[in-house]
Protein backbone atom coordinates (compact mmCIF):
# COMPACT_ATOMS: atom_id res chain seq x y z
CA UNK A 1 0.00 0.00 0.00
CA UNK A 2 1.31 3.45 -0.50
CA UNK A 3 1.41 6.35 0.85
CA UNK A 4 -1.35 7.75 -0.61
CA UNK A 5 -4.39 5.45 0.03
CA UNK A 6 -6.40 5.96 2.67
CA UNK A 7 -7.04 3.33 5.61
CA UNK A 8 -10.23 2.55 7.80
CA UNK A 9 -9.46 2.21 11.87
CA UNK A 10 -11.71 1.43 14.36
CA UNK A 11 -10.77 2.23 17.49
CA UNK A 12 -11.35 -0.22 19.69
CA UNK A 13 -11.15 -0.38 23.65
CA UNK A 14 -13.10 2.90 24.07
CA UNK A 15 -16.80 2.44 24.81
CA UNK A 16 -17.59 3.79 21.81
CA UNK A 17 -15.64 2.70 18.85
CA UNK A 18 -15.21 5.35 16.62
CA UNK A 19 -14.16 4.45 12.66
CA UNK A 20 -11.98 6.62 11.25
CA UNK A 21 -10.98 6.91 7.62
CA UNK A 22 -7.50 8.79 6.89
CA UNK A 23 -4.92 8.91 4.91
CA UNK A 24 -1.95 5.71 6.23
CA UNK A 25 0.40 8.77 5.42
CA UNK A 26 -1.03 10.48 8.42
CA UNK A 27 0.82 10.17 11.36
CA UNK A 28 -0.30 8.96 14.99
CA UNK A 29 -0.65 12.41 16.34
CA UNK A 30 -3.22 13.38 13.51
CA UNK A 31 -5.40 10.23 14.27
CA UNK A 32 -4.96 10.99 17.87
CA UNK A 33 -6.56 14.36 17.01
CA UNK A 34 -9.05 13.13 15.09
CA UNK A 35 -9.97 10.89 18.00
CA UNK A 36 -10.27 13.56 20.27
CA UNK A 37 -12.70 15.36 17.86
CA UNK A 38 -14.93 12.55 17.99
CA UNK A 39 -14.68 11.31 21.38
CA UNK A 40 -13.00 13.95 23.50
CA UNK A 41 -10.10 12.26 24.94
CA UNK A 42 -7.28 14.42 25.09
CA UNK A 43 -4.65 13.43 22.95
CA UNK A 44 -1.71 13.55 25.88
CA UNK A 45 -3.96 10.83 27.36
CA UNK A 46 -4.54 8.28 24.53
CA UNK A 47 -1.89 5.18 24.04
CA UNK A 48 -2.65 3.33 20.76
CA UNK A 49 -1.25 -0.02 20.17
CA UNK A 50 -1.34 -2.26 17.58
CA UNK A 51 -0.51 -6.13 18.28
CA UNK A 52 0.68 -4.18 21.73
CA UNK A 53 3.15 -2.03 19.87
CA UNK A 54 2.80 1.39 20.90
CA UNK A 55 2.02 3.34 18.04
CA UNK A 56 4.56 6.79 18.27
CA UNK A 57 3.40 10.23 17.45
CA UNK A 58 5.77 11.07 14.87
CA UNK A 59 5.71 8.17 13.01
CA UNK A 60 3.70 7.53 9.80
CA UNK A 61 0.18 5.51 10.64
CA UNK A 62 1.63 3.07 7.95
CA UNK A 63 4.87 2.42 9.74
CA UNK A 64 3.00 0.19 11.47
CA UNK A 65 -0.24 -0.98 9.86
CA UNK A 66 -0.03 -2.28 6.17
CA UNK A 67 -3.87 -3.35 5.71
CA UNK A 68 -6.88 -1.52 4.36
CA UNK A 69 -8.59 -1.62 7.43
CA UNK A 70 -7.15 -1.98 10.75
CA UNK A 71 -8.02 -2.43 14.44
CA UNK A 72 -6.32 -0.36 16.77
CA UNK A 73 -6.84 -0.10 20.48
CA UNK A 74 -7.15 2.89 22.89
CA UNK A 75 -6.25 2.90 25.92
CA UNK A 76 -6.98 5.75 27.89
CA UNK A 77 -4.81 7.40 30.69
CA UNK A 78 -7.16 8.92 33.17
CA UNK A 79 -5.29 9.93 36.02
CA UNK A 80 -1.98 10.36 34.39
CA UNK A 81 -0.40 12.79 36.71
CA UNK A 82 -1.18 10.90 39.64
CA UNK A 83 -1.35 6.76 39.40
CA UNK A 84 2.16 4.84 41.32
CA UNK A 85 2.52 2.03 39.73
CA UNK A 86 4.49 -1.23 41.58
CA UNK A 87 6.78 -2.39 38.61
CA UNK A 88 9.57 -5.01 38.28
CA UNK A 89 13.07 -3.93 36.60
CA UNK A 90 15.21 -6.81 36.14
CA UNK A 91 18.41 -7.93 34.19
CA UNK A 92 19.89 -11.39 33.82
CA UNK A 93 20.73 -11.14 37.88
CA UNK A 94 18.41 -9.20 39.57
CA UNK A 95 14.66 -8.04 40.14
CA UNK A 96 13.95 -5.25 41.49
CA UNK A 97 10.60 -3.92 42.99
CA UNK A 98 9.77 -0.04 42.02
CA UNK A 99 6.76 1.69 43.08
CA UNK A 100 6.75 3.96 40.19
CA UNK A 101 4.83 7.58 39.14
CA UNK A 102 3.48 7.22 35.59
CA UNK A 103 4.29 11.28 35.88
CA UNK A 104 8.22 10.41 36.51
CA UNK A 105 10.68 10.74 33.46
CA UNK A 106 12.40 7.69 32.21
CA UNK A 107 15.91 9.95 33.65
CA UNK A 108 13.96 9.74 37.23
CA UNK A 109 13.39 5.86 37.21
CA UNK A 110 17.16 5.56 36.14
CA UNK A 111 18.79 7.82 38.78
CA UNK A 112 16.51 5.70 41.02
CA UNK A 113 18.11 2.16 39.90
CA UNK A 114 21.17 4.31 39.22
CA UNK A 115 21.04 4.87 43.24
CA UNK A 116 20.44 0.94 44.19
CA UNK A 117 23.44 -0.29 42.06
CA UNK A 118 26.00 3.10 42.46
CA UNK A 119 25.95 3.58 38.95
CA UNK A 120 25.69 6.41 36.73
CA UNK A 121 21.80 7.14 35.69
CA UNK A 122 22.88 7.80 31.79
CA UNK A 123 24.85 4.67 31.71
CA UNK A 124 21.85 2.55 32.01
CA UNK A 125 19.22 1.45 29.46
CA UNK A 126 16.09 0.71 29.83
CA UNK A 127 13.83 -1.55 27.35
CA UNK A 128 9.85 -2.21 27.46
CA UNK A 129 9.71 -4.97 24.99
CA UNK A 130 12.14 -4.36 22.33
CA UNK A 131 11.64 -0.90 22.67
CA UNK A 132 13.77 1.39 24.42
CA UNK A 133 13.07 3.86 26.79
CA UNK A 134 14.13 7.61 26.51
CA UNK A 135 15.17 9.58 28.84
CA UNK A 136 13.18 12.52 28.81
CA UNK A 137 9.57 10.65 28.24
CA UNK A 138 7.18 10.76 30.76
CA UNK A 139 6.69 6.35 31.96
CA UNK A 140 3.39 7.12 30.95
CA UNK A 141 3.94 7.24 27.63
CA UNK A 142 5.10 3.20 27.47
CA UNK A 143 1.75 2.00 28.76
CA UNK A 144 3.30 0.87 32.05
CA UNK A 145 0.89 -1.68 34.09
CA UNK A 146 1.40 -3.24 37.24
CA UNK A 147 2.57 -6.12 35.41
CA UNK A 148 5.28 -4.46 33.36
CA UNK A 149 8.65 -5.63 33.21
CA UNK A 150 11.38 -3.18 32.67
CA UNK A 151 14.79 -4.52 31.09
CA UNK A 152 17.82 -3.19 32.30
CA UNK A 153 21.13 -3.37 30.37
CA UNK A 154 23.87 -1.02 31.06
CA UNK A 155 24.57 0.91 28.22
CA UNK A 156 27.85 1.96 25.79
CA UNK A 157 28.77 5.74 25.51
CA UNK A 158 26.19 8.75 26.73
CA UNK A 159 25.80 12.40 25.97
CA UNK A 160 26.35 13.34 30.22
CA UNK A 161 27.46 9.98 31.79
CA UNK A 162 29.38 11.67 34.75
CA UNK A 163 26.13 14.09 35.06
CA UNK A 164 25.03 12.68 38.86
CA UNK A 165 27.98 11.02 39.64
CA UNK A 166 30.28 13.87 39.11
CA UNK A 167 28.82 16.93 38.20
CA UNK A 168 30.26 19.67 36.38
CA UNK A 169 33.56 17.21 35.41
CA UNK A 170 33.11 18.17 32.13
CA UNK A 171 33.45 22.01 32.83
CA UNK A 172 36.00 20.49 35.32
CA UNK A 173 37.97 19.42 32.06
CA UNK A 174 37.62 22.69 30.10
CA UNK A 175 38.76 24.48 32.60
CA UNK A 176 42.02 22.73 33.01
CA UNK A 177 42.46 22.32 29.30
CA UNK A 178 42.03 25.98 28.68
CA UNK A 179 44.43 27.20 31.17
CA UNK A 180 47.43 24.80 29.20
CA UNK A 181 46.24 25.37 25.92
CA UNK A 182 46.11 29.00 26.20
CA UNK A 183 49.55 29.41 27.44
CA UNK A 184 50.51 26.73 24.93
CA UNK A 185 48.36 26.33 22.44
CA UNK A 186 50.90 23.89 20.52
CA UNK A 187 49.84 21.64 22.95
CA UNK A 188 46.63 20.90 21.20
CA UNK A 189 48.34 19.25 18.03
CA UNK A 190 49.90 16.28 20.54
CA UNK A 191 46.91 16.01 22.46
CA UNK A 192 44.45 15.13 19.40
CA UNK A 193 47.01 12.50 17.90
CA UNK A 194 47.18 11.27 21.59
CA UNK A 195 43.70 10.65 21.93
CA UNK A 196 43.86 9.10 17.74
CA UNK A 197 46.89 6.64 19.01
CA UNK A 198 45.21 5.45 22.26
CA UNK A 199 41.82 4.85 19.91
CA UNK A 200 44.23 3.06 17.39
CA UNK A 201 45.50 0.96 19.75
CA UNK A 202 42.92 -1.59 21.99
CA UNK A 203 40.32 1.15 21.67
CA UNK A 204 39.95 4.43 23.64
CA UNK A 205 40.80 3.09 27.08
CA UNK A 206 43.24 5.37 27.72
CA UNK A 207 46.09 2.42 27.58
CA UNK A 208 48.38 5.05 25.82
CA UNK A 209 48.69 6.79 29.12
CA UNK A 210 50.00 4.05 31.00
CA UNK A 211 53.69 3.91 32.33
CA UNK A 212 56.37 1.31 30.91
CA UNK A 213 56.89 -1.17 34.09
CA UNK A 214 59.85 -2.92 34.80
CA UNK A 215 58.80 -5.93 32.77
CA UNK A 216 56.87 -4.36 30.27
CA UNK A 217 57.43 -1.64 28.20
CA UNK A 218 53.94 -0.12 27.63
CA UNK A 219 52.33 1.84 24.34
CA UNK A 220 53.68 5.35 25.35
CA UNK A 221 57.82 3.95 24.75
CA UNK A 222 56.67 2.72 21.10
CA UNK A 223 58.34 4.49 18.51
CA UNK A 224 55.64 6.61 16.73
CA UNK A 225 54.66 7.62 20.69
CA UNK A 226 57.44 8.90 21.31
CA UNK A 227 57.16 12.32 19.52
CA UNK A 228 53.86 12.64 21.75
CA UNK A 229 53.35 15.22 24.20
CA UNK A 230 51.22 16.95 26.81
CA UNK A 231 50.37 14.16 29.48
CA UNK A 232 50.93 16.50 32.11
CA UNK A 233 47.63 18.14 30.95
CA UNK A 234 45.88 14.84 31.45
CA UNK A 235 47.33 14.83 34.17
CA UNK A 236 46.48 17.66 35.67
CA UNK A 237 42.92 17.19 34.94
CA UNK A 238 42.60 14.06 36.33
CA UNK A 239 44.13 15.44 39.58
CA UNK A 240 41.28 18.04 39.29
CA UNK A 241 38.76 15.76 39.34
CA UNK A 242 39.92 13.08 41.57
CA UNK A 243 39.66 15.81 44.22
CA UNK A 244 36.19 16.34 43.20
CA UNK A 245 35.21 12.84 42.60
CA UNK A 246 37.45 10.38 43.68
CA UNK A 247 37.28 7.19 41.15
CA UNK A 248 34.74 8.60 38.92
CA UNK A 249 35.79 9.83 35.60
CA UNK A 250 38.31 7.43 33.58
CA UNK A 251 41.54 8.68 31.98
CA UNK A 252 39.82 7.32 29.11
CA UNK A 253 37.25 10.28 28.70
CA UNK A 254 39.18 12.36 29.93
CA UNK A 255 41.71 12.62 26.97
CA UNK A 256 38.46 12.21 24.68
CA UNK A 257 37.46 15.39 25.78
CA UNK A 258 40.55 17.30 26.79
CA UNK A 259 41.23 16.71 22.97
CA UNK A 260 37.96 17.82 21.87
CA UNK A 261 38.08 21.31 24.07
CA UNK A 262 42.02 21.49 22.61
CA UNK A 263 40.50 21.71 19.07
CA UNK A 264 38.13 24.27 20.44
CA UNK A 265 40.38 26.56 21.81
CA UNK A 266 42.14 26.81 18.42
CA UNK A 267 39.25 27.68 16.62
CA UNK A 268 38.29 24.13 15.63
CA UNK A 269 34.74 22.28 15.14
CA UNK A 270 33.23 21.43 18.12
CA UNK A 271 31.68 18.48 19.20
CA UNK A 272 29.65 16.43 22.19
CA UNK A 273 31.64 13.43 23.38
CA UNK A 274 29.63 10.81 24.41
CA UNK A 275 31.56 9.38 28.05
CA UNK A 276 31.17 6.16 30.09
CA UNK A 277 34.61 4.91 28.70
CA UNK A 278 36.36 2.72 31.02
CA UNK A 279 39.99 2.45 31.32
CA UNK A 280 42.52 -0.54 30.13
CA UNK A 281 44.73 -2.14 32.33
CA UNK A 282 47.18 -3.47 29.16
CA UNK A 283 49.59 -1.31 27.28
CA UNK A 284 52.33 -3.09 25.37
CA UNK A 285 55.00 -0.82 23.41
CA UNK A 286 55.30 -3.71 19.97
CA UNK A 287 51.51 -2.96 19.66
CA UNK A 288 52.54 0.36 18.25
CA UNK A 289 54.54 -1.26 15.63
CA UNK A 290 52.23 -4.38 14.52
CA UNK A 291 50.12 -2.58 11.76
CA UNK A 292 47.58 -0.64 14.40
CA UNK A 293 48.82 2.94 14.04
CA UNK A 294 48.90 3.87 10.50
CA UNK A 295 52.64 4.28 8.83
CA UNK A 296 53.57 7.87 7.45
CA UNK A 297 54.81 6.09 4.03
CA UNK A 298 51.53 3.75 4.25
CA UNK A 299 49.68 3.49 0.90
CA UNK A 300 46.44 4.05 0.17
CA UNK A 301 45.02 0.73 0.40
CA UNK A 302 46.76 0.08 3.33
CA UNK A 303 45.58 3.44 5.01
CA UNK A 304 42.23 2.33 3.77
CA UNK A 305 42.46 -1.17 5.15
CA UNK A 306 44.15 -0.20 8.28
CA UNK A 307 41.05 2.14 9.27
CA UNK A 308 38.16 -0.34 8.02
CA UNK A 309 40.08 -2.77 11.09
CA UNK A 310 39.22 0.23 13.32
CA UNK A 311 35.45 0.55 11.68
CA UNK A 312 36.71 3.79 10.10
CA UNK A 313 34.96 4.51 6.72
CA UNK A 314 36.98 5.97 3.47
CA UNK A 315 35.54 8.97 4.25
CA UNK A 316 36.75 8.94 7.87
CA UNK A 317 40.19 8.34 6.46
CA UNK A 318 40.34 11.23 4.70
CA UNK A 319 38.30 13.84 6.88
CA UNK A 320 40.25 12.68 10.14
CA UNK A 321 43.88 12.81 8.17
CA UNK A 322 42.82 16.92 7.80
CA UNK A 323 43.55 16.54 11.72
CA UNK A 324 47.11 17.12 10.11
CA UNK A 325 46.61 20.59 9.82
CA UNK A 326 47.54 21.03 12.64
CA UNK A 327 51.13 20.73 14.63
CA UNK A 328 54.76 19.73 13.77
CA UNK A 329 56.58 16.84 12.63
CA UNK A 330 60.08 15.68 12.35
CA UNK A 331 61.71 15.48 9.88
CA UNK A 332 62.59 11.83 9.82
CA UNK A 333 59.17 10.91 9.33
CA UNK A 334 59.22 11.88 6.06
CA UNK A 335 63.10 11.65 5.49
CA UNK A 336 62.98 9.07 2.23
CA UNK A 337 60.38 11.45 0.53
CA UNK A 338 63.22 14.20 0.15
CA UNK A 339 66.36 12.73 0.10
CA UNK A 340 66.19 8.45 -0.52
CA UNK A 341 63.26 7.45 -2.13
CA UNK A 342 63.97 4.36 -3.77
CA UNK A 343 67.40 4.20 -2.67
CA UNK A 344 68.95 5.96 -4.56
CA UNK A 345 69.06 9.29 -3.25
CA UNK A 346 66.15 10.17 -4.97
CA UNK A 347 62.99 12.22 -4.32
CA UNK A 348 59.37 11.45 -3.98
CA UNK A 349 57.83 12.81 -7.38
CA UNK A 350 54.79 12.61 -5.98
CA UNK A 351 55.79 15.97 -3.77
CA UNK A 352 55.71 18.99 -5.08
CA UNK A 353 59.76 19.66 -6.38
CA UNK A 354 59.88 23.53 -5.29
CA UNK A 355 58.44 22.25 -2.16
CA UNK A 356 61.35 19.46 -1.79
CA UNK A 357 63.79 22.35 -2.06
CA UNK A 358 62.41 24.30 0.56
CA UNK A 359 61.98 21.22 2.96
CA UNK A 360 65.36 20.30 2.13
CA UNK A 361 67.08 23.83 3.41
CA UNK A 362 65.63 22.66 7.17
CA UNK A 363 65.62 18.82 6.98
CA UNK A 364 69.14 17.31 6.33
CA UNK A 365 69.61 13.61 5.65
CA UNK A 366 69.05 11.56 9.05
CA UNK A 367 68.21 14.73 10.74
CA UNK A 368 66.31 13.72 13.74
CA UNK A 369 65.85 16.28 16.10
CA UNK A 370 64.35 19.28 13.66
CA UNK A 371 60.41 19.98 13.84
CA UNK A 372 58.61 21.46 10.87
CA UNK A 373 55.38 22.73 10.72
CA UNK A 374 52.59 20.60 8.99
CA UNK A 375 50.40 23.57 7.96
CA UNK A 376 53.19 26.11 6.94
CA UNK A 377 51.48 29.61 8.61
CA UNK A 378 48.71 28.35 10.40
CA UNK A 379 50.11 25.04 12.12
CA UNK A 380 48.93 26.85 15.75
CA UNK A 381 45.18 27.21 14.03
CA UNK A 382 42.81 24.66 13.24
CA UNK A 383 41.55 25.39 9.73
CA UNK A 384 40.71 23.26 6.40
CA UNK A 385 44.43 24.05 4.79
CA UNK A 386 45.50 20.72 5.08
CA UNK A 387 43.52 20.16 2.18
CA UNK A 388 44.51 23.03 -0.56
CA UNK A 389 48.16 21.84 0.63
CA UNK A 390 47.44 18.13 0.10
CA UNK A 391 45.53 19.40 -3.62
CA UNK A 392 48.90 20.89 -4.02
CA UNK A 393 50.96 18.45 -3.32
CA UNK A 394 52.26 19.94 -0.42
CA UNK A 395 51.07 17.18 1.99
CA UNK A 396 54.10 16.36 4.17
CA UNK A 397 53.51 12.10 4.34
CA UNK A 398 53.58 9.84 2.24
CA UNK A 399 50.39 8.63 3.57
CA UNK A 400 48.90 12.64 2.71
CA UNK A 401 49.92 12.31 -0.82
CA UNK A 402 48.28 9.27 -0.79
CA UNK A 403 44.69 10.61 -0.75
CA UNK A 404 45.29 11.87 -3.90
CA UNK A 405 45.12 8.40 -5.04
CA UNK A 406 41.43 7.14 -4.38
CA UNK A 407 38.91 8.59 -6.45
CA UNK A 408 36.42 9.25 -2.87
CA UNK A 409 39.58 10.59 -1.09
CA UNK A 410 41.05 12.91 -3.70
CA UNK A 411 37.23 14.24 -4.30
CA UNK A 412 37.44 15.35 -0.88
CA UNK A 413 40.61 16.94 -1.09
CA UNK A 414 39.82 18.75 -3.84
CA UNK A 415 35.98 19.88 -2.84
CA UNK A 416 37.56 21.31 -0.01
CA UNK A 417 40.41 23.03 -1.27
CA UNK A 418 37.96 24.20 -3.67
CA UNK A 419 35.34 25.69 -0.99
CA UNK A 420 37.57 26.54 2.10
CA UNK A 421 36.47 23.26 3.48
CA UNK A 422 33.23 23.97 3.46
CA UNK A 423 31.79 20.59 5.11
CA UNK A 424 35.24 20.28 7.14
CA UNK A 425 34.21 21.29 10.45
CA UNK A 426 30.79 19.37 10.35
CA UNK A 427 32.54 16.28 8.69
CA UNK A 428 35.54 16.47 11.01
CA UNK A 429 33.21 16.92 13.95
CA UNK A 430 31.35 13.36 13.06
CA UNK A 431 34.21 11.56 12.56
CA UNK A 432 35.55 12.40 15.68
CA UNK A 433 32.94 10.80 17.82
CA UNK A 434 33.02 7.59 15.46
CA UNK A 435 36.56 7.54 16.27
CA UNK A 436 36.25 7.85 19.95
CA UNK A 437 34.06 4.75 20.29
CA UNK A 438 36.28 2.73 18.68
CA UNK A 439 37.39 -0.36 20.87
CA UNK A 440 35.43 1.05 23.99
CA UNK A 441 35.78 -0.62 27.52
CA UNK A 442 32.35 0.17 29.34
CA UNK A 443 30.27 -1.58 32.35
CA UNK A 444 32.12 -3.47 34.07
CA UNK A 445 35.29 -4.20 31.77
CA UNK A 446 38.45 -2.44 32.98
CA UNK A 447 38.41 -0.09 35.59
CA UNK A 448 38.88 3.54 36.68
CA UNK A 449 42.05 4.71 37.44
CA UNK A 450 42.91 7.05 40.25
CA UNK A 451 45.89 8.41 38.09
CA UNK A 452 46.53 8.37 34.60
CA UNK A 453 49.94 6.47 34.17
CA UNK A 454 48.96 3.46 36.70
CA UNK A 455 46.81 0.55 36.73
CA UNK A 456 45.12 0.42 40.13
C1 LIG B 1 45.97 8.68 8.26
C2 LIG B 1 47.04 8.20 8.83
C3 LIG B 1 47.98 9.02 9.64
C4 LIG B 1 49.33 8.96 9.59
C5 LIG B 1 50.14 8.05 8.72
C6 LIG B 1 49.83 9.93 10.51
C7 LIG B 1 51.17 10.14 10.76
C8 LIG B 1 51.68 11.19 11.50
C9 LIG B 1 53.06 11.47 11.69
C10 LIG B 1 54.21 10.64 11.17
C11 LIG B 1 53.15 12.61 12.41
C12 LIG B 1 54.43 13.34 12.82
C13 LIG B 1 55.04 12.78 14.04
C14 LIG B 1 56.39 13.41 14.29
O1 LIG B 1 57.28 13.15 13.51
O2 LIG B 1 56.52 14.20 15.26
C15 LIG B 1 51.82 13.03 12.69
C16 LIG B 1 51.51 14.16 13.40
C17 LIG B 1 50.25 14.49 13.74
N1 LIG B 1 49.11 13.78 13.49
FE1 LIG B 1 48.95 12.20 12.25
N2 LIG B 1 48.79 10.57 11.11
C18 LIG B 1 47.63 10.04 10.61
C19 LIG B 1 46.36 10.36 11.00
C20 LIG B 1 46.09 11.28 11.97
C21 LIG B 1 44.80 11.46 12.56
C22 LIG B 1 43.58 10.60 12.27
C23 LIG B 1 44.91 12.48 13.43
C24 LIG B 1 43.87 13.08 14.33
C25 LIG B 1 42.60 13.10 14.07
C26 LIG B 1 46.25 12.95 13.37
C27 LIG B 1 46.74 14.02 14.07
C28 LIG B 1 48.06 14.43 14.04
C29 LIG B 1 48.53 15.64 14.66
C30 LIG B 1 47.67 16.69 15.34
C31 LIG B 1 49.90 15.67 14.48
C32 LIG B 1 50.88 16.76 14.98
C33 LIG B 1 51.42 16.35 16.32
C34 LIG B 1 52.35 17.36 16.98
O3 LIG B 1 52.33 18.53 16.65
O4 LIG B 1 53.11 16.93 17.87
N3 LIG B 1 46.95 12.18 12.51
N4 LIG B 1 50.95 12.16 12.13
Amino acid sequence: MDNEEVITLTIGGAQIRPIITLPSSSTILQLKRMIMERIGVQVERQHLLYYKILLEDNNIINHYIHEATAEVCLSVDLFMDERIINITVSNENFNLQLAVNKADKVIDLKNRIGDVFAFPAMGIDLWLMDRKMENYEILSKYYLNEDSVVKMTRGGLQLGFYERTCPGAEATVSKVTYRFISRAPTLAAPLLRMHFHDCFIRGCDGSVLLNSTKNNPAEKDGQPNLSLRGYHVIDAVKLELEKKCPGVVSCADILALVARDAVGQIYGPFWEVPTGRRDGRVSISADTLNGNLPAPFANISSLKQNFASKGLSVKDLVVLSGGHTIGTSHCSSFDSRLHNFTGKGDTDPSLDPNYVVHLKKICKPKDTTTIVEMDPGSFKTFDEDYYTLVAKRRGLFESDAALLNDNETRDYVKLQSATHGSTFAKDFAQSMVKMGKIGVLTGKAGEIRKHCAFVI
